[in-house]
């Protein structure tokens, strides 16, 4: 365990050690045990943590704001219209300036191209820790949550576990590759074994695909890319399908919506969780697009954990707050 976390950020889990995640965990155990518990904590009084929303959110605002009170502390929540960044204020004044108040700074930037590199830019510029709450690139915390998941029903040693990661179909908003990617940058690490289905205009970042084939490899892992969603089914322990876009091949927005109406098919059902194991766990970071994503069936079946999958973000989030922060 690697308890020496503190300033450090966390805008892509690559930055963290296996043993510095798994400290995230142990602990995130611990603070769940506790708050069932009723045990008041009060590891970030008088801590603030500044929480910048460039995009919507439902999960990851009112659990890091709520992490924050659990600890203790305040999280404040900035809209950038309000802020001066709507007058062209750079990540550099911003960051210098909301760290000399903040204990925390955290960032929900997801726009193709800019959201990474303006967490990297507060990141060169901030005396306090930079948590990335989803960006074009990576969503790291919420693939925390995911892991902490799969080890309440598996048991903390994942090692051989089978994971499918599928895009799915959903016609309404082009979403980001930001969880497919931070899914199959971490899991390989833990030793699960991957396997990540799209349809061929779907393919996520080449440098991500390479870095999550080096993790795998390093790890002792498979990760193996198919276009055929029922691969990403066959003989798993648990399935996450959700959609994202066609960035590599287009940012057009119109034509994105196009592409994505090709695959209707690639829709999460009962025939296809019928080819994973008989324990197999649907999960899905939510928002679902339902009837189209995935049928009423599997998302409100026995086998989904969907809702204890998103209680998990307060959980490890108030562990990863306390370690950086405290
Ligand atoms: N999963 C997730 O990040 O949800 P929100 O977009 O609601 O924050």
């Amino acid at each position: 365990m690697n308890t020496k976390l503190r300033g450090k950020h966390f805008i892509t889990t690559q930055d963290w050690s296996v043993q510095e995640l798994k400290t995230i965990f142990e602990l995130a155990k611990l603070l769940k045990l506790e708050f069932a518990a009723g045990k008041i904590n009060h590891s970030l009084d008088g801590k603030t943590l500044g929480m910048i929303f460039f995009d919507a959110s439902t999960r990851t605002r009112t659990s890091f704001e709520s992490a924050m009170t659990q600890l203790g502390g305040h999280g404040i929540y900035f809209a950038p219209q309000t802020m001066q960044i709507s007058h062209g204020e750079g990540a550099k004044d911003t960051a210098k300036v909301l760290s000399s108040y903040l204990q925390g700074i955290a960032v929900r930037h997801c726009t193709y191209g800019e959201g990474n590199r303006y967490l990297n830019e507060l990141r060169q510029h901030s005396s306090s820790p930079i948590v990335n709450m989803q960006c074009d690139v990576y969503h790291p915390a919420q693939i925390l949550a995911d892991y902490f998941t799969l080890t309440e029903h598996f048991g903390d040693n994942l090692r051989g576990l089978k994971l499918g990661v599928s895009w799915t179909y959903a016609p309404n908003y082009i979403r980001p590759l930001s969880v497919p990617q931070s899914l199959i940058l971490m899991m390989p690490r833990f030793g699960i074994d991957v396997t990540l289905a799209h349809p061929p205009e779907f393919k996520l970042m080449p440098d991500i695909v390479a870095q999550a084939e080096k993790n795998a490899a390093e790890s002792d892992a498979t990760f193996r890319i198919t276009h055929n969603m029922e691969d990403a089914f066959a003989d798993t322990d648990a399935v996450i399908p959700k959609s994202w876009g066609p960035i590599i091949t287009t940012t057009d927005q119109t034509a994105g919506l196009a592409l994505i109406e090709k695959y209707p098919q690639w829709i999460c059902d009962q025939g296809k969780m019928d080819l994973a194991r008989k324990h197999a766990l649907y999960m899905h970071p939510l928002p679902a697009d339902r009837g189209k994503e995935v049928t009423a069936e599997v998302i409100d079946g026995p086998h989904s954990v969907i809702y204890q999958q998103a209680e998990n973000r307060l959980h490890v989030q108030k562990a990863l707050l306390s370690l950086i922060m405290g």
